[in-house]
């Protein structure tokens, strides 16, 4: 692990204050799946959230790259004044969660593909996991399907350009439908009635993806689950907002500012500005 100063261990300012921003973030616009569920659970929280698109995909990078990756990031959002972080990230929470809890005192939410809901809720007993290579060849993803996969037929999915897709704001085009079709075919062949969406990325498919397998599948992502454990957490630290304004999101991002400013006000359903993540 590289040398910390004690002023990544401790908000520059001493304790976060409850009024203090949450910071959110992810390889690219995948995480807002993640942000869209938290502004519904915590409407009075400030939120900052980055997108990390100028190092996407994870999904087919070093753990030691992510890890980087993940450490320069909360070390940004921390210096924002975050009083917790989330990482909308399966991939990064696989490679950098541990990580991430050594490193900062701040309260850190992290993701894990929806397994142990899809377990549950799969009648044939054959449930789809897609997601990326990162998090699939993972040791945080064997340990969940020992934990919660017993007596399913658990197919791992990796998706390698999928979550791209999602990245050039292409929802439905052919190329993704393509990739789609190619990525849930052998799913549906070996009877799986349940598929996990385990990239935060890939909600924003879910209509093409319930469309390509039809309505007798059933889809689970994990964001409104993370949205809720947050939840706990900053009730549990004394630290939901005080104030009962509308919370304010505020943007970043490693990729061109533009072309990422464009896609995030899309998925997001309004005009946001994106500033440059600072190097
Ligand atoms: N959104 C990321 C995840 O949840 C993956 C996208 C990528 O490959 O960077 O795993």
């Amino acid at each position: 692990m590289p040398a910390m100063s004690a002023s990544l261990l401790h908000p520059p300012n001493g304790r976060c204050s409850a009024d203090a921003p949450i910071g959110v973030f992810d390889s690219g616009v995948g995480g807002l799946s993640v942000l869209r569920a938290i502004r519904t659970t915590l409407p009075h929280e400030d939120l900052l959230y980055v997108a990390d698109s100028g190092h996407i995909p994870y999904g087919e990078k070093p753990v030691d790259y992510i890890q980087q990756r993940s450490l320069a990031i909360a070390r940004f959002l921390v210096g924002q004044g975050a009083k917790a972080l989330v990482i909308a990230c399966n991939t990064a929470t696989a490679a950098a969660a541990a990580l991430l809890r050594a490193t900062f005192s701040t309260p850190i939410v992290a993701m894990e593909p929806a397994v142990k809901p899809a377990a549950g809720a799969s009648k044939a007993a054959v449930v789809g996991v897609l997601a990326t290579t990162g998090t699939l060849t993972s040791r945080n993803y064997a340990d969940l399907v020992a934990r919660f996969g017993q007596g399913v037929h658990m197919l791992a999915q990796e998706c390698p350009g999928l979550a791209m897709q999602v990245e050039a704001g292409d929802l439905s085009g052919p190329a993704t439908r393509a990739l789609v079709e190619r990525y849930t075919a052998p799913l549906l062949a070996a009877g799986a009635d349940t598929l996990v969406l385990g990239c935060t990325h890939y909600p924003f498919l879910a209509p093409l993806i319930a469309e390509v397998v039809g309505p007798q599948v059933r889809l689970i992502d994990s964001g409104d689950a993370v949205a809720r454990r947050l939840h706990g957490v900053l009730a549990v630290a004394d630290l939901l907002a005080t104030d009962s304004k509308a919370g304010q999101e505020r943007f970043w991002s490693s990729g061109d500012v533009g072309t990422v400013q464009a896609v995030i006000s899309r998925l997001w359903g309004a005009p946001v500005i994106v500033r440059s993540l600072p190097d």
